[in-house]
């Protein structure tokens, strides 16, 4: 496995992918770890992440001694190659600011490295690589035993290696897509110079999973919190694959969910995987309770608190009736691997922290439960091709995300069965249309060639005619967006040809609904949710 060092990149995340789509497993572990750490992970190799733009206070940010001493190939990347220059004892001009940029380096000494890894060659027959550039700092002088790798006209030293021990930097980027031959770069190093084995599969991996979870569980009791998200499905079926019937499944209708989603979630575990899943119907209590509450965060709140209420309640019946013995003592968790990152859960301190929506937080010292995260080191990509693995249903498995809130934030201001009915119904029709409809272009379907879609219940009334008569009836709108990441978002071009047949169905197949828009606003200054 493969060691990633991390300085507090916002990209550290795209290295550790890189490195695992040449199925080799690594993991990201903060700059500051202990020798200790490093010698007992018995990394194949090292890789030197890079630090954020602009932080001039991360020139003091160093890599453990142990990373020198163990003698396994290193690659350092941007903040990386500078650490690695002042460590192995060359010198680096630091400057106050870093910002990235398109360049195209020349490739120098024919290193193990570069070797036949080009984008075009110059007429006097130098490789070139078309990349993405860190500018600010500089590499001044090599360390001993460095020779040069790269250069661009603006930096003379943007690449160098000590191919004796093993060591090359880049000052470019080669974990981003910019740098367009950047993978073959990362598979040269991590394949052929530090010689790690292309193993990580899903199939091997679902036996090794399967054996950690028996050995961690024993022959103790789980309980899960299902929710038909992708993560909590997935980790809910590797979970029942390991233990059987020592898992328990909590599946909470909080009366806000897609059309029948209920239903699905339980032919898929209970009848097809034949897992004891408890569904729980609290629609009444959830909307009871929002009723006369129009306030988003407030919705959230009351939605929130409830959800882990009857979660609650649920786990300590469990508990109690012993099941035969001694009852649940293990919470399962579908936490993913970029949660862990961004709540710092690696303790990177550099990272930027992002809003994480875990729906439990905190219950399993309320309830006196260990964790169980079987997903815990999995990036989504990687969660998805384990469900395939595990036998899930692709459209589950790749299905748009769903706020833990559901509907209760689709309805606009106050939430009432009667507006939900309603917009189940519409949203199915939506998205139905989106399966159906295939782009020619890509040949994929308009639902995976958008990130999510859903239609938002707009409680006002407006004026149509149908037939010889008036109605006024609720408005919806439609929503749809493409993004890679969530924090920014376009709103999806469809078809009008698409539109038009959402548009005719909803208003003729959903009685109290006559008219349909669409939201043309992206995000920002618009959020995706509408609340
Ligand atoms: P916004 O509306 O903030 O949404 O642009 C970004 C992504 O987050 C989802 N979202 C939520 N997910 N609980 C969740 O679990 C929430 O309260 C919540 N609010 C927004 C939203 O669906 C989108 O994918």
């Amino acid at each position: 496995k493969i060691l990633i060092l991390d300085f507090g990149s916002q990209v550290t995340q795209l290295i550790a992918r890189r490195v695992r789509e040449a199925h080799v497993y690594s993991e990201i572990h903060p700059n500051d770890v202990s020798d200790e750490f490093i010698r007992e992970f018995k990394p194949k190799g090292i890789i030197l992440s890079g630090s954020h733009a602009s932080t001039y206070e991360d020139h003091e940010l160093r890599a453990p001694q142990a990373v020198w001493d163990l003698g396994v190939p290193v690659l350092g990347i941007c903040y990386g190659m500078f650490t690695m220059t002042v460590q192995q004892g060359g010198e680096v001009e630091a400057s106050t600011h870093r910002e990235f940029g398109y360049a195209e380096v020349r490739a120098h000494g024919h290193t193990r490295l570069l070797q036949g890894i080009e984008d075009f060659s110059t007429t006097e027959g130098h490789g070139m690589l078309k990349v993405w550039m860190s500018h600010g700092d500089k590499v001044t002088k090599l360390p001993p035993g460095f020779k040069l790798m790269a250069s661009t006209p603006s930096c003379p030293i943007a690449g160098m290696a000590d191919e004796s021990r093993g060591y090359y930097a880049v000052q470019f980027h080669p974990e981003v897509t910019h740098t367009v031959k950047g993978r073959d770069l990362l598979n040269r190093f991590v394949l052929d110079i530090c010689g790690a084995k292309p193993d990580w599969v899903m199939g091997n991996y679902i036996e090794e999973a399967v054996a950690r979870i028996r050995e961690q569980v024993g022959s103790e009791e789980v309980i899960l919190g299902l929710s038909g998200g992708v993560d909590s499905s997935v980790a809910a079926a590797l979970i029942h694959r390991a233990i059987g019937d020592q898992l328990t499944c909590v599946f909470v209708d909080h009366g806000l969910l897609r059309l029948n989603e209920g239903d699905m979630v339980m032919d898929m575990f209970a009848g097809k995987l034949h897992a004891k899943v408890i569904r729980v119907d609290a629609s009444d209590l959830f909307l009871g309770e929002l009723a006369g509450k129009p306030e988003p965060e407030q919705k959230r709140k009351i939605i929130g608190k409830l959800f882990v209420d009857v979660f609650k309640a649920e786990a300590e019946k469990l508990k109690a009736s012993g099941q035969g013995h001694k009852g649940a003592t293990f919470l399962a968790q579908g936490t993913i691997y970029p949660d862990v990152v961004e709540s710092g859960g690696t303790k990177t301190k550099k990272a930027t922290t992002i809003k994480s929506h875990h729906n439990v937080g905190g219950l399993p010292e309320q309830l006196g439960l260990k964790l169980l995260e079987p997903l815990r080191e999995l990036f989504k990509d990687e969660v998805r091709e384990l469900g395939v693995a595990l036998g899930l249903p692709h459209d589950m498995v790749y299905r748009h995300p769903f706020p833990g809130p559901g509907l209760g934030v689709r309805i606009l201001g106050e939430v009432k069965k009667e507006y939900a009915d309603l917009l189940r119904r519409a949203d199915a029709i939506f998205i139905e249309e989106l399966r159906a409809a295939i782009d020619p272009a890509s040949g994929k379907s308009w639902y995976d060639l958008t990130s999510q879609a859903f239609t938002v219940f707009l409680p006002v009334k407006s004026v149509g005619v149908m037939g010889d008569g008036r109605t006024y009836d609720y408005v919806v709108a439609l929503r749809s967006v493409q993004t890679s990441d969530f924090m920014t978002a376009d709103w999806a071009e469809l078809p009008y040809s698409l539109l038009k047949r959402v548009s005719g169905r909803i208003i003729n197949e959903v009685r109290g609904i006559n008219r349909v828009t669409y939201d043309v606003s992206s995000k920002p200054p618009a959020t995706i949710e509408w609340e």
